[in-house]
Protein backbone atom coordinates (compact mmCIF):
# COMPACT_ATOMS: atom_id res chain seq x y z
CA UNK A 1 0.00 0.00 0.00
CA UNK A 2 1.45 3.21 -0.68
CA UNK A 3 1.42 5.94 1.98
CA UNK A 4 0.25 9.11 0.51
CA UNK A 5 -2.22 9.61 3.39
CA UNK A 6 1.28 10.71 5.27
CA UNK A 7 0.62 14.28 3.33
CA UNK A 8 -2.00 14.47 5.18
CA UNK A 9 0.10 15.13 8.35
CA UNK A 10 0.72 18.42 8.52
CA UNK A 11 3.21 20.46 10.49
CA UNK A 12 1.80 22.63 12.78
CA UNK A 13 4.37 25.23 11.27
CA UNK A 14 1.57 24.96 8.83
CA UNK A 15 -1.06 26.14 10.24
CA UNK A 16 -0.97 30.00 11.15
CA UNK A 17 -0.36 30.56 14.74
CA UNK A 18 -3.10 33.17 16.31
CA UNK A 19 -0.59 35.53 16.89
CA UNK A 20 0.65 35.34 13.45
CA UNK A 21 -2.69 36.10 12.14
CA UNK A 22 -3.93 38.59 14.40
CA UNK A 23 -0.36 40.56 13.61
CA UNK A 24 -1.12 40.17 9.89
CA UNK A 25 -4.66 41.28 10.37
CA UNK A 26 -3.37 44.42 12.48
CA UNK A 27 -1.17 45.21 9.50
CA UNK A 28 -4.45 45.33 7.44
CA UNK A 29 -6.06 47.43 9.68
CA UNK A 30 -3.46 49.95 9.76
CA UNK A 31 -2.73 50.38 6.36
CA UNK A 32 -6.93 50.68 5.98
CA UNK A 33 -7.37 47.58 3.89
CA UNK A 34 -10.50 46.41 5.55
CA UNK A 35 -12.52 49.06 4.79
CA UNK A 36 -11.96 48.17 1.27
CA UNK A 37 -12.02 44.75 1.50
CA UNK A 38 -15.69 44.78 3.46
CA UNK A 39 -16.79 47.07 0.81
CA UNK A 40 -16.30 44.55 -2.13
CA UNK A 41 -17.27 41.84 0.18
CA UNK A 42 -21.37 42.74 -0.62
CA UNK A 43 -22.45 39.45 0.38
CA UNK A 44 -20.99 40.04 4.06
CA UNK A 45 -22.69 40.79 6.94
CA UNK A 46 -22.56 44.49 8.22
CA UNK A 47 -19.92 44.76 11.19
CA UNK A 48 -18.35 47.91 11.68
CA UNK A 49 -14.42 47.70 12.10
CA UNK A 50 -14.20 47.85 15.55
CA UNK A 51 -16.43 45.21 16.64
CA UNK A 52 -14.71 42.72 13.95
CA UNK A 53 -12.92 39.84 16.41
CA UNK A 54 -9.73 38.52 14.64
CA UNK A 55 -9.91 34.57 14.44
CA UNK A 56 -7.35 32.17 13.54
CA UNK A 57 -6.84 31.42 9.86
CA UNK A 58 -4.99 29.11 7.42
CA UNK A 59 -3.71 29.09 4.42
CA UNK A 60 -3.05 25.23 4.97
CA UNK A 61 -4.36 22.48 1.94
CA UNK A 62 -5.63 18.67 2.21
CA UNK A 63 -4.11 16.20 -0.13
CA UNK A 64 -6.46 17.26 -2.56
CA UNK A 65 -5.26 20.84 -2.74
CA UNK A 66 -8.25 22.27 -1.11
CA UNK A 67 -8.14 25.11 1.51
CA UNK A 68 -8.89 24.43 5.42
CA UNK A 69 -11.77 25.95 6.71
CA UNK A 70 -11.90 29.24 8.32
CA UNK A 71 -12.18 28.54 12.01
CA UNK A 72 -15.30 30.64 12.38
CA UNK A 73 -17.18 28.06 10.07
CA UNK A 74 -15.48 25.14 11.49
CA UNK A 75 -16.58 26.47 15.34
CA UNK A 76 -20.11 27.84 14.13
CA UNK A 77 -21.81 25.47 11.94
CA UNK A 78 -22.37 22.00 14.37
CA UNK A 79 -23.59 19.04 14.36
CA UNK A 80 -24.16 18.23 18.49
CA UNK A 81 -27.74 16.81 18.97
CA UNK A 82 -26.78 16.68 22.63
CA UNK A 83 -26.98 20.65 22.72
CA UNK A 84 -29.43 21.53 19.97
CA UNK A 85 -30.20 20.59 15.92
CA UNK A 86 -29.58 23.96 15.22
CA UNK A 87 -26.11 24.23 13.50
CA UNK A 88 -25.65 27.53 14.37
CA UNK A 89 -27.19 27.58 17.76
CA UNK A 90 -24.56 24.90 19.23
CA UNK A 91 -21.47 26.99 20.04
CA UNK A 92 -23.22 29.37 22.16
CA UNK A 93 -24.94 26.47 24.26
CA UNK A 94 -21.70 24.30 24.46
CA UNK A 95 -19.63 27.49 25.64
CA UNK A 96 -20.17 26.99 29.53
CA UNK A 97 -19.83 23.14 28.86
CA UNK A 98 -16.63 21.77 30.96
CA UNK A 99 -14.44 20.15 29.39
CA UNK A 100 -12.06 19.28 32.89
CA UNK A 101 -12.00 16.65 34.91
CA UNK A 102 -12.25 14.40 31.92
CA UNK A 103 -11.36 10.61 31.83
CA UNK A 104 -12.04 8.05 29.45
CA UNK A 105 -12.73 4.34 30.42
CA UNK A 106 -11.14 1.75 27.67
CA UNK A 107 -11.81 -1.68 28.21
CA UNK A 108 -14.11 -4.67 27.23
CA UNK A 109 -12.10 -7.29 25.35
CA UNK A 110 -8.61 -6.58 26.51
CA UNK A 111 -5.92 -7.36 28.34
CA UNK A 112 -4.95 -4.25 29.76
CA UNK A 113 -8.25 -2.50 30.46
CA UNK A 114 -7.48 1.72 32.10
CA UNK A 115 -8.84 4.71 32.46
CA UNK A 116 -7.07 7.88 30.70
CA UNK A 117 -7.17 11.33 32.24
CA UNK A 118 -7.66 13.77 29.23
CA UNK A 119 -3.57 14.89 30.20
CA UNK A 120 -2.52 11.66 30.14
CA UNK A 121 -3.63 10.79 26.54
CA UNK A 122 -2.40 14.54 25.58
CA UNK A 123 0.97 13.41 26.77
CA UNK A 124 1.34 9.80 26.14
CA UNK A 125 0.99 9.62 22.56
CA UNK A 126 2.65 11.35 19.95
CA UNK A 127 0.44 14.07 18.74
CA UNK A 128 0.22 14.67 14.94
CA UNK A 129 -1.66 17.33 13.01
CA UNK A 130 -3.97 16.35 10.78
CA UNK A 131 -5.83 18.15 7.67
CA UNK A 132 -8.93 16.07 6.93
CA UNK A 133 -12.14 16.64 4.99
CA UNK A 134 -15.68 16.43 6.78
CA UNK A 135 -18.41 14.70 4.50
CA UNK A 136 -22.13 15.16 6.53
CA UNK A 137 -24.54 12.29 5.63
CA UNK A 138 -26.49 15.77 5.03
CA UNK A 139 -24.29 16.51 1.89
CA UNK A 140 -22.29 19.54 3.52
CA UNK A 141 -18.36 19.28 4.01
CA UNK A 142 -15.72 20.97 5.61
CA UNK A 143 -11.73 21.15 5.72
CA UNK A 144 -10.74 20.73 9.34
CA UNK A 145 -7.11 20.66 10.65
CA UNK A 146 -6.75 18.78 13.44
CA UNK A 147 -4.46 17.43 16.11
CA UNK A 148 -4.43 14.33 18.29
CA UNK A 149 -3.07 10.75 17.92
CA UNK A 150 -4.27 7.59 16.30
CA UNK A 151 -6.95 5.63 17.66
CA UNK A 152 -4.61 2.32 16.71
CA UNK A 153 -2.08 3.89 19.22
CA UNK A 154 -4.53 3.66 22.01
CA UNK A 155 -5.99 0.40 21.22
CA UNK A 156 -2.22 -1.03 21.13
CA UNK A 157 -1.75 0.45 24.64
CA UNK A 158 -4.87 -1.73 26.04
CA UNK A 159 -4.20 -5.11 23.66
CA UNK A 160 -7.21 -6.35 22.62
CA UNK A 161 -7.87 -9.84 22.77
CA UNK A 162 -8.26 -12.13 19.74
CA UNK A 163 -12.23 -12.43 20.74
CA UNK A 164 -12.84 -8.21 19.92
CA UNK A 165 -13.87 -7.69 16.55
CA UNK A 166 -15.48 -4.34 16.77
CA UNK A 167 -15.05 -1.10 18.42
CA UNK A 168 -17.67 1.02 20.65
CA UNK A 169 -18.22 4.49 21.36
CA UNK A 170 -19.78 6.23 23.74
CA UNK A 171 -19.80 10.15 24.33
CA UNK A 172 -20.49 11.84 27.98
CA UNK A 173 -24.51 11.96 29.92
CA UNK A 174 -24.86 15.20 31.58
CA UNK A 175 -28.62 16.32 30.77
CA UNK A 176 -27.70 19.25 33.01
CA UNK A 177 -25.21 20.59 30.71
CA UNK A 178 -26.44 19.54 27.59
CA UNK A 179 -30.11 20.40 27.41
CA UNK A 180 -30.08 18.64 24.05
CA UNK A 181 -30.41 14.98 25.97
CA UNK A 182 -33.86 15.99 27.73
CA UNK A 183 -35.41 15.33 24.26
CA UNK A 184 -36.88 11.86 24.57
CA UNK A 185 -36.53 11.01 21.33
CA UNK A 186 -33.08 10.33 21.26
CA UNK A 187 -31.26 7.09 23.23
CA UNK A 188 -28.58 9.28 24.72
CA UNK A 189 -25.84 8.80 24.96
CA UNK A 190 -25.12 9.23 21.72
CA UNK A 191 -23.01 5.34 20.68
CA UNK A 192 -20.63 5.03 17.35
CA UNK A 193 -19.12 1.61 16.92
CA UNK A 194 -15.95 0.81 13.83
CA UNK A 195 -15.17 -2.44 12.86
CA UNK A 196 -11.78 -3.40 14.43
CA UNK A 197 -9.59 -3.19 11.44
CA UNK A 198 -11.26 -0.08 10.39
CA UNK A 199 -10.41 1.31 14.08
CA UNK A 200 -6.28 0.41 13.56
CA UNK A 201 -6.33 2.37 10.00
CA UNK A 202 -3.95 4.71 10.55
CA UNK A 203 -6.44 7.56 9.21
CA UNK A 204 -8.63 6.81 11.86
CA UNK A 205 -7.97 9.41 14.46
CA UNK A 206 -9.01 11.04 17.86
CA UNK A 207 -8.84 14.35 17.72
CA UNK A 208 -7.85 16.78 21.11
CA UNK A 209 -7.26 19.83 18.92
CA UNK A 210 -8.24 22.25 16.44
CA UNK A 211 -6.39 24.86 14.50
CA UNK A 212 -2.93 24.01 16.36
CA UNK A 213 -4.94 24.55 19.71
CA UNK A 214 -7.29 22.81 22.02
CA UNK A 215 -10.45 21.50 20.79
CA UNK A 216 -13.24 23.52 21.58
CA UNK A 217 -16.91 22.52 22.91
CA UNK A 218 -18.48 22.76 19.70
CA UNK A 219 -16.38 20.12 17.87
CA UNK A 220 -16.31 17.67 20.58
CA UNK A 221 -13.63 18.80 22.77
CA UNK A 222 -11.88 17.25 24.82
CA UNK A 223 -11.90 14.09 23.09
CA UNK A 224 -13.70 12.82 19.56
CA UNK A 225 -13.28 10.59 17.14
CA UNK A 226 -12.59 11.26 13.59
CA UNK A 227 -13.29 9.02 10.57
CA UNK A 228 -12.79 10.79 7.43
CA UNK A 229 -14.01 8.45 4.96
CA UNK A 230 -16.88 8.15 6.30
CA UNK A 231 -20.05 10.21 6.80
CA UNK A 232 -19.59 12.49 9.63
CA UNK A 233 -22.14 11.49 12.28
CA UNK A 234 -19.49 8.15 12.80
CA UNK A 235 -16.97 11.18 13.97
CA UNK A 236 -18.71 10.97 17.83
CA UNK A 237 -17.92 13.58 20.00
CA UNK A 238 -16.99 14.05 23.97
CA UNK A 239 -15.83 10.19 24.27
CA UNK A 240 -15.66 8.93 27.67
CA UNK A 241 -15.75 5.22 26.95
CA UNK A 242 -14.01 3.05 24.45
CA UNK A 243 -14.79 -0.90 24.48
CA UNK A 244 -13.99 -3.45 22.80
CA UNK A 245 -16.58 -5.67 21.84
CA UNK A 246 -17.44 -8.82 19.78
CA UNK A 247 -20.91 -8.15 17.83
CA UNK A 248 -21.30 -5.19 15.91
CA UNK A 249 -22.68 -2.31 18.39
CA UNK A 250 -25.29 -0.68 18.46
CA UNK A 251 -25.35 2.92 16.90
CA UNK A 252 -26.82 6.30 17.39
CA UNK A 253 -28.70 7.10 13.93
CA UNK A 254 -28.69 3.20 12.79
CA UNK A 255 -31.37 2.54 16.04
CA UNK A 256 -33.08 5.57 14.99
CA UNK A 257 -33.97 4.90 11.11
CA UNK A 258 -31.81 1.88 9.92
CA UNK A 259 -32.89 2.08 6.56
CA UNK A 260 -31.35 5.72 6.35
CA UNK A 261 -27.92 5.40 8.12
CA UNK A 262 -26.59 2.11 8.12
CA UNK A 263 -23.30 0.83 10.53
CA UNK A 264 -20.84 1.14 8.16
CA UNK A 265 -21.34 5.16 6.31
CA UNK A 266 -18.95 4.92 4.16
CA UNK A 267 -19.02 8.30 1.83
CA UNK A 268 -20.38 6.99 -1.27
CA UNK A 269 -21.91 8.98 -4.01
CA UNK A 270 -23.48 5.87 -5.65
CA UNK A 271 -25.90 5.28 -2.45
CA UNK A 272 -28.38 7.90 -2.46
CA UNK A 273 -30.24 8.28 1.11
CA UNK A 274 -33.32 7.72 0.76
CA UNK A 275 -34.56 11.37 1.25
CA UNK A 276 -31.69 13.00 -1.15
CA UNK A 277 -28.59 12.25 -3.41
CA UNK A 278 -25.55 12.00 -2.01
CA UNK A 279 -23.74 12.24 -5.39
CA UNK A 280 -22.43 16.00 -4.90
CA UNK A 281 -21.87 18.18 -1.79
CA UNK A 282 -21.78 21.76 -0.65
CA UNK A 283 -18.37 22.67 0.93
CA UNK A 284 -19.02 25.00 3.22
CA UNK A 285 -17.67 28.52 2.39
CA UNK A 286 -17.96 27.57 -1.90
CA UNK A 287 -21.21 28.50 -4.00
CA UNK A 288 -20.78 25.93 -6.11
CA UNK A 289 -21.53 22.27 -5.63
CA UNK A 290 -18.92 19.43 -6.00
CA UNK A 291 -18.97 15.78 -6.44
CA UNK A 292 -18.87 13.47 -4.01
CA UNK A 293 -15.57 11.08 -4.07
CA UNK A 294 -16.01 7.29 -2.34
CA UNK A 295 -14.80 7.04 0.28
CA UNK A 296 -14.56 10.93 0.63
CA UNK A 297 -11.29 10.36 -1.54
CA UNK A 298 -9.38 8.32 0.57
CA UNK A 299 -10.68 4.93 -0.91
CA UNK A 300 -6.74 4.74 -1.68
CA UNK A 301 -6.10 4.12 2.48
CA UNK A 302 -9.16 2.24 3.19
CA UNK A 303 -10.68 0.11 -0.02
CA UNK A 304 -9.48 -2.56 0.95
CA UNK A 305 -11.11 -2.78 3.59
CA UNK A 306 -13.88 -3.71 2.38
CA UNK A 307 -13.40 -6.06 -0.43
CA UNK A 308 -15.67 -8.28 -1.92
CA UNK A 309 -18.15 -6.44 0.51
CA UNK A 310 -21.72 -5.14 -1.56
CA UNK A 311 -21.54 -1.93 -0.90
CA UNK A 312 -24.82 -0.64 -1.40
CA UNK A 313 -26.24 -3.14 1.06
CA UNK A 314 -23.62 -2.67 3.76
CA UNK A 315 -24.31 1.05 3.44
N1 LIG B 1 -21.28 13.35 18.20
C1 LIG B 1 -22.20 13.51 19.17
N2 LIG B 1 -21.94 13.09 20.40
N3 LIG B 1 -23.39 14.13 18.93
C2 LIG B 1 -23.73 14.56 17.66
O1 LIG B 1 -24.84 15.09 17.46
N4 LIG B 1 -23.05 14.73 15.31
C3 LIG B 1 -22.28 14.04 14.26
C4 LIG B 1 -20.79 14.00 14.60
N5 LIG B 1 -20.57 13.62 15.98
C5 LIG B 1 -22.79 14.36 16.61
C6 LIG B 1 -21.54 13.77 16.95
C7 LIG B 1 -22.46 14.61 12.94
S1 LIG B 1 -23.94 14.30 12.19
C8 LIG B 1 -21.48 15.32 12.31
S2 LIG B 1 -21.65 15.81 10.69
C9 LIG B 1 -20.23 15.70 13.00
O2 LIG B 1 -20.24 15.30 14.37
C10 LIG B 1 -20.05 17.19 12.94
O3 LIG B 1 -18.82 17.57 13.49
P1 LIG B 1 -18.44 19.11 13.62
O4 LIG B 1 -19.56 19.82 14.29
O5 LIG B 1 -17.16 19.14 14.40
O6 LIG B 1 -18.25 19.62 12.20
Amino acid sequence: MTHLYKSIPVRSSEITPKHEYFSRRDFIKATGLIAGSMALAACAPAMPAAAAKPLPTSDAKDDKGDTVNTFEDITNYNNYYEFTTDKQGVAGLAKDFKLSPWTVEVGGLVKKPKTFGIEDLTKKFTQEERIYRLRCVEAWSMVIPWSGFTLASLLKMVEPTSAAKYVRFETVYRPEEMPGQKSPFYPWPYQEGLRLDEAMNDLTFLATGLYGEPNVAQNGAPIRLVVPWKYGFKSIKSIVKIELVAKEPATMWKSIAANEYGFYANVNPAVDHPRWSQSTERRIGEFSRRSTLPFNGYGEQVAHLYKGMNLSKNY
